[in-house]
């Protein structure tokens, strides 16, 4: 008989030892090794194996163009880079309560109404809540299947039996395999779970979509290992405390990665929010206050307009506190450096706290110039003219860099009623664009000057 082997597994990143450790020597985190036993497995003979895909010349390979089956939800549509792909293993994964089983309950609906057959395998919830939730999202259709199991094995015979055109498996830490002797949820578990997914999403071709939790620390949960296996993974993100949601694809083998699509949860669930520059600047006119900016950031191959907030003040501590919410950091630390060293804004002795409206997080140096002048309008306590946007990189030496996607931006501000645009004057714009005035600016005192001063 094959022995039973015992191993500890870093519940954090997938790490294996013989023995137990205190402290990962991969990912660093203290106390994360769980004991498991790994069910004997029996070898296969070479001789048995059939090897339906025997090594082929690159020219031999006959080209079948990917099939995508469209959710009906545009905005889910885009980040999936056109729908899902026939075949293919996509893991959405978010914070409990964020709305996971929700979109993809609504999903199974809009899909059920194009004649498609889905297995939405329930691993948390019962039948009856899947149909109360249902009823309140009004999804009703005879193609849907629910089925309330945690065991894989038996999802498995399910899909053989009913070939369903989509899988739906809510959610990976609560599913297990009787292969493997540890609990649900841990990491062995949930890296055979998803292995054994991808299997039968690859030699059935069938399309599984998986919902996985994520950690406090942001991580998805379980693992780094589950984004490496799958072929997609969304991300979905947004404050629980306010309606806006956002599905990002941070990992896409059959599409652009880094494309959102923005949702506002409301009553009857998810809808989809078509213009969310709009939804973005709602407050900004009612609000404005010295300190606040507009930028035009960019969310995949979309233009965003987003509120930039900033927020000075005498410190009452020894060292000054610099907080951002919705941007890096490590970036607005640099452009106060700027600030300080090219202008010779004092604020060494300043708070500085810096936020982004609307729950969304802007992770491209284009934001620069808008977080700057949020800042010096701020110090200078002056409003910014409402009417203008603001788009640009800062270089250390106070230049304004080039951005990507300009022509983009600035039709997007035209379109929301922006009358002026301040821009880096080293980007080149191919388009002619009417109906705004672009201000184009070199070096950040000019931005200054131009922008913060303009109607002052
Ligand atoms: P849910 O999809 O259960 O979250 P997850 O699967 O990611 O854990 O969504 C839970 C939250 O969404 C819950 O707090 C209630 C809220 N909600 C609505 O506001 N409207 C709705 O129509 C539904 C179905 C849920
Ligand atoms: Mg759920």
């Amino acid at each position: 008989m094959a022995k039973v082997k015992s191993k500890y597994v870093c519940q954090n990143c997938g790490y294996e030892t013989a023995g137990y450790l205190g402290k990962c020597p991969e990912c660093q985190s203290w106390g994360s090794f769980v004991e498991e036993v790994s069910a004997p497995q029996v070898k296969a003979e070479v001789e048995t194996l059939i090897d339906s895909y025997p090594p082929m010349r690159l020219d031999e390979i006959e080209m079948n163009s990917e099939i995508r089956m469209s959710t009906n939800i545009s905005e889910f549509d885009r980040v999936l880079g056109g729908g899902i792909v026939q075949g293919s293993l996509v893991l959405i994964a978010g914070d409990p309560g964020i709305g996971k089983s929700t979109i993809l309950l609504q999903t199974s609906g809009e899909l059920c109404r194009s004649g498609k057959k889905i297995l939405y395998v329930s691993a948390e919830e019962s039948a009856s809540q899947i149909k109360l939730r249902a009823e309140r999202l009004g999804v009703k259709s005879d193609s849907l299947y629910i089925y309330p199991q945690t065991n894989l094995e038996l999802v498995k015979k399910h899909i053989e039996d009913m070939k369903p055109d989509l899988v739906i498996v809510d959610s990976i830490q609560a599913v297990y395999t009787s292969m493997i002797q540890s609990s649900a949820g841990s990491v062995s578990q949930i890296r055979e779970c998803c292995n054994i997914l991808m299997h039968i999403a690859k030699s059935q071709n069938i399309s599984i979509i998986v919902i996985g939790h994520v950690t406090k620390e942001g991580n998805i949960a379980g693992p780094k290992v589950l984004e490496h296996m799958v072929d997609t993974v969304i991300q979905f993100e947004g404050d629980k405390t306010k309606n806006y949601r956002i599905l990002r694809s941070i990992k896409n083998r059959f599409g652009n990665t880094s494309e959102v699509g923005i949702f506002e949860m409301g009553e009857k669930g998810l809808s989809e929010v078509i213009n969310p520059s709009e939804v973005f600047l709602k407050e900004y006119n009612q609000t404005q206050t010295p300190g606040s900016t507009i930028i035009v950031t960019n969310e995949g191959t979309r233009p965003l307009l987003v509120e930039i907030q900033a927020l000075v003040g005498t410190t009452p501590y020894p060292a000054p506190r610099r907080i951002a919410n919705g941007v890096d950091t490590g970036r607005v630390l640099q452009i106060l450096a700027v600030l300080e060293k090219r202008i010779g804004l004092n604020l060494s002795k300043q708070d500085v706290y810096v936020n982004v409206i609307g729950g969304i997080d802007v992770t491209e140096p284009a934001a620069d110039l808008g977080i700057a002048l949020a800042i010096v309008t701020c110090v200078r306590d002056v409003v910014f003219d409402s009417s203008t946007a603001i788009i640009g990189e800062i270089g250390l030496s106070g230049e304004i860099r080039a951005v990507n996607n300009i022509e983009k931006r600035i039709n997007e501000a035209q379109k929301l009623g922006f009358k002026r645009i301040i821009i880096p004057a080293s980007n080149e714009i191919q388009e002619d664009i009417k109906g705004i005035e672009i201000v184009r600016v070199k070096r950040i005192l000019e931005a200054i000057t131009r922008g913060v001063n303009y109607g002052n």
